[in-house]
């Protein structure tokens, strides 16, 4: 695979060219997404509920982050590789910066914060300062506590008005890549048109330029449970390599997510 870049994706948003991406903690499954052609790898805050068994995100340190941030960085050279920040490691602008340099120089090509428009500021200081930034909007697993759970967001006009202006104001602020989680398809559909950046989607339909897993949802192997917008292509596959290219391809063809993983 050729390295891909966020002109890449851009590229690929203007063919309407659909992608596929997932989450990744080590090196051998970078090697094996890689060889399967996956562009897009994310080391999740997730991990903490799939490697660590937690019920939330929020423990999470920066050096867990960086630590799978190298090894993933170990297993693919070319994939485009997104590190998340954990929570209140960008709780200001400037915290924002010297706990993204950690991750950029553990490997990671772009950083993704968890928010709304309140990091309109951070995002552009980052930018400002060679950090390329994906902001994660919707359903925001950090934000649990203030969600009372998680739950789907941008169901009512109001919320779905709010999301869509985030958006297109952090898009102005500098962010580079919109990730939706758990919104309606019709609230990512209208986004996806309004923005020039690509936005990938988790439980957002599949009107996005991109979608994301969370490779043990993808597997059928996550400790607590399986989301209902996630598939279980090994079980469909019997094999991890064709369990990878089949949501690859699914997506790829517009047929992932469907519509019993899609909210309305
Ligand atoms: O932490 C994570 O894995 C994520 C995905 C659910 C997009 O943010």
């Amino acid at each position: 695979m050729k390295k891909i870049t966020i002109n890449t994706l851009r590229a690929w948003k203007q063919e309407g060219r659909k992608f596929a991406s997932i989450t990744a903690y080590d090196a051998s499954f970078a090697q094996l997404f890689e060889a399967q052609n996956m562009p897009v790898l994310l080391v999740g805050d997730s991990l903490g509920m799939v490697l660590q068994g937690k019920s939330d995100t929020l423990s999470v340190s920066l050096d867990e982050i960086a630590y799978h941030t190298r090894s993933v960085r170990t297993g693919s050279q070319n994939c485009l590789l997104i590190a998340d920040m954990p929570f209140m490691t960008y709780a200001t602008p400037e915290d924002s910066c010297i706990n993204a340099t950690k991750l950029i120089k553990a490997g990671a090509n772009m950083v993704k914060l968890e928010g709304a428009g309140w990091l309109s500021d951070t995002i552009t200081m980052l930018t400002q300062r060679a950090v390329p930034v994906c902001v994660h909007l919707g359903l925001t697993p950090q934000a649990v506590n203030i969600f009372g759970g998680f739950k789907v967001q941008g169901r009512t006009e109001e919320q779905a008005e709010n999301i869509f202006q985030d958006a297109r104001k952090l898009e102005e602020a500098g962010a580079q890549i919109i990730l939706l989680e758990c919104v309606p398809k019709a609230l990512a559909a209208r986004i996806t048109d309004a923005v020039r950046v690509p936005v990938i989607g988790i439980g957002a339909g599949n009107a996005t330029d991109g979608q994301i897993l969370v490779m043990h949802d993808l597997l059928g192997i996550s400790a607590n449970y399986i989301p209902l917008f996630s598939k279980n292509y090994l079980a469909k596959t019997g094999d991890i390599h064709q369990a990878v290219s089949r949501y690859i391809e699914e997506v790829t063809m517009g047929e992932f997510p469907g519509s019993e993983q899609t909210f309305n």
